[in-house]
Parts: structure tokens; C-alpha cells; sequence
């Protein structure tokens, strides 16, 4: 029996020697690194260039301690990889430094039997995936209160105007006192009606796109933001000038990035933080897909967008529900933000990813590009 599986085996391994095996590594969308005995890198394929954010070239050059800090668990799962040459695996380790962040990532070690000493790292970026499942999530509850409002907005509207215009009527006729009164009905009526306006963006309708350059959409927040509710805080702009158009509605964009701003203005107007800081950065990620429901294709979203603080972080328990609609932890606040923030980056196709901490908040928009069949219309 055992001589039976070891025949099969050397005949499937014979068939694999015609094929590079170089090749196969290098196509395979997960990072795979070889490490030698001194924890240089002996081997990168090419989804752990992208993934460390290095060259292979370079990352010859380097250990993993140059990229890691030597206190990483990764190390320790090396040392047992080495003492018991056995696959050992570790989920949810945090890859962080000056270079590199990555958290939630699964480290899958090995040894390479050949070769005492060489540990194979295999990487899954769970986050990813995991911002997928959510942002599935998301689209869902803002879905659900879509129907809500527009009902509400519809039903709501007719009888306010009819209060409004009874409450101006009355102005005329009654007497100075009561004339307050009127008018503060006349005023709530407007906000009520403000306030439905505002509800009523959840609602179902086709959006209108144009080819948008997303860094005048960035500035523009930022200018809006300094002049009035940001006066304070120092902001900066790491843009990566050389990206493409993105095929969304302006008014719209303006609306998510003013959100997103403003709930990271809001978080770093605390005494405890003493340089409130709001980072805005742009660039290319590439290997962000998302599926297209209702299809098999696939579609690309190769450039982000990331509003950063250096706020207190998102509390725990907001956590898990940060996308509801009426989820808040501020006194005064409406919990609609990030609600219509993740309805209208679901609408574009997009991707939202959030990653907070105390000391650094990053929400990331994924959102796709003008693509040549969109730039000719
Ligand atoms: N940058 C941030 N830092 C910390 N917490 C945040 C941040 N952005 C959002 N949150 C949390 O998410 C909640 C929901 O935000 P949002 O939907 O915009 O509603 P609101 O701002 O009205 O509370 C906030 O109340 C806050 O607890
Ligand atoms: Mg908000």
C-alpha cells in the first residue's frame, strides 16, 4: 500500500518537474517567503513583494528583523518551526514597523526537509477578507433602513408643509407673544424637514458618475474642514499624484470624505490628545477585488483613499456595529455618518476597511478607476 502511494507520488512530482516550479510559486496570490538560517531571505514570490512593499531584489539584501521588530512572535514560531521541524501555524499576528502594517495575519511555518535550518513562511491576510465579509454587512443595514426612510421622507413631507404654512399664517394674525410661538414651529418644522432631506439620501436611486479627480475632491473637504470645524487641527496630505480619475459621483465623494474627516476631527478634539493630527493619503493597492452581485465578474479597485487620526480609537463596543445606522457614542450624535458613508461606497462598488487603535484610526475606501470603456462615453 505504502509502496503504491509513493509510485503515485513520483509520478505526480515527475509530471510537476515539466512546469517551473519558480513559475508556480511566483503566480500564487499568497505571500511566500524562504528564510535561511540567519533569517535572510533567501526567496520572496511575487504576492510577498507586493505584501512586504519591498522588491525582491532589495529584500536579499535584508533579514526579517530589518522589517520585523525581533520581539515578533513571528520569530518565536520560527525558533519552533527549527526545534521540532514540524508546520506550525499562528493566526491573528500584527506585523508592524516604521515599514509595514499588518495586523491579523496568519503565519503558516515549515521546514524544509532538504535543507536543515530553511523555514518556508506562508502569509494569509485574513484582514482582507475579513473587511469583505463586513463591508457585505454594512451594505446589508444601510439596505434595510433604505426602505425605511424613503417611506418616511415620503410620508412626512406632506403633513410639514401644511404645519409650516398653518404656523406662518398664524404669525400674521396673532398677538406678539404668540407670535414667538408660531415661528418656533415654523423653525422645528424646518429642521424636521432638514432632517428628512438628510434621511432621504438612503434612499434607492441610480447614481450619476463622472471621471473625478480625487484629490481636488480631497481638498476641497480639507478647505471646508480648516475654515470652519477643523480650525485646529494640523492635517497631511501623503497623495500619490500620479493616479487616474475614479468613476464616482462628486457630491457624493465630498459627502463620505466630509464624514470620515469630521468624525476623525471629532475624535481628536479630546484634551488627552495633545497634536491632533488628520492624515489624508492616496495610492495604489493593488489585489483589492471585490465581486460584482448578481455577476461572476470581478471588479478591480486599485486606488485608496485613507482619512487617518491620531484620535482615541473606536470604542470596543461601537466596534462590531460601526456601520449601522443610529450606532453613536457621542451625546449628541446622529450614528447616520459612516451609515451613509458605507451606502454610498457600496453604491460606487467600493470597499470600505477600518483599523483602529488607540493612537491611529484609518477608514480606507477601495474604489474603482475610469476604465477606457467609461472615458470614452
Ligand atoms: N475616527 C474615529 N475615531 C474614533 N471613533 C470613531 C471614529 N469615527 C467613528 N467613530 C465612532 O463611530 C460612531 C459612529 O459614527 P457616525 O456614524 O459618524 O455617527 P456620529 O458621528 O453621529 O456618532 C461614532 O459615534 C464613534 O463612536
Ligand atoms: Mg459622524
Amino acid at each position: 500500500m505504502s509502496a503504491l502511494i509513493s509510485r503515485v507520488a513520483r509520478s505526480q512530482a515527475a509530471r510537476a518537474r515539466n512546469v517551473d516550479s519558480t513559475a508556480i510559486l511566483g503566480a500564487l496570490p499568497v505571500p511566500v517567503m524562504l528564510l535561511d538560517t540567519e533569517n535572510r531571505f533567501r526567496y520572496v514570490n511575487n504576492a510577498a513583494e507586493q505584501f512586504l512593499g519591498i522588491s525582491a531584489a532589495s529584500l536579499a539584501q535584508f533579514r526579517l528583523a530589518d522589517i520585523v521588530p525581533g520581539d515578533n512572535p513571528i520569530f518565536l514560531l520560527i525558533d519552533q518551526v527549527r526545534a521540532s521541524e514540524a508546520t506550525i501555524i499562528d493566526h491573528d499576528l500584527n506585523l508592524e514597523s516604521p515599514r509595514l502594517n499588518k495586523r491579523g495575519i496568519t503565519v503558516q511555518g515549515s521546514p524544509l526537509p532538504e535543507e536543515p535550518g530553511v523555514v518556508l513562511l506562508v502569509m494569509q491576510d485574513a484582514s482582507a477578507a475579513r473587511a469583505l465579509d463586513r463591508q457585505l454587512a454594512f451594505r446589508g443595514a444601510a439596505r434595510s433602513v433604505s426602505g425605511m426612510a424613503a417611506i418616511l421622507a415620503h410620508e412626512v413631507k406632506n403633513p410639514l408643509s401644511g404645519i409650516r404654512g398653518a404656523a406662518q399664517l398664524l404669525e400674521t394674525s396673532v398677538s406678539a407673544s404668540d407670535k414667538e410661538l408660531a415661528e418656533l414651529i415654523r423653525d422645528e418644522a424646518d429642521r424636521i424637514r432638514a432632517l428628512v432631506d438628510r434621511m432621504d439620501a438612503f434612499g434607492e436611486k441610480p447614481i450619476a458618475r463622472t471621471a473625478v479627480n480625487i484629490h481636488r475632491v480631497l481638498e476641497h473637504v480639507r478647505k471646508l474642514a480648516q475654515t470652519g470645524f477643523a480650525a485646529h487641527i494640523k492635517f497631511q496630505e501623503l497623495y500619490d499624484p500620479s493616479l487616474p480619475p475614479v468613476w464616482a459621483n462628486r457630491d457624493q465623494l465630498i459627502q463620505v470624505v466630509l464624514n470620515l474627516v469630521k468624525n476623525a476631527a471629532e475624535a481628536v478634539t479630546q484634551e488627552s490628545i495633545h497634536r491632533p493630527e488628520i492624515t489624508l493619503a492616496t495610492g495604489f493597492q493593488h489585489g483589492m477585488r471585490i465581486a460584482v452581485p448578481g455577476s461572476a465578474s470581478r471588479l478591480d479597485l486599485p486606488l485608496f483613499v485613507a482619512v487617518r487620526d491620531n484620535g482615541p480609537g473606536i470604542p470596543e463596543d461601537i466596534k462590531p456595529h460601526l456601520f449601522e445606522p443610529f450606532v453613536t457614542s457621542k451625546s449628541t450624535g446622529s450614528g447616520l455618518g459612516l451609515a451613509l458613508v458605507a451606502k454610498i461606497i457600496g453604491d460606487h462598488g467600493g470597499l470600505i476597511e477600518v483599523d483602529s487603535r488607540p493612537g491611529r484610526t484609518e477608514f480606507r475606501l477601495h474604489l474603482p478607476v475610469v476604465t477606457e470603456k467609461e472615458g470614452d462615453q
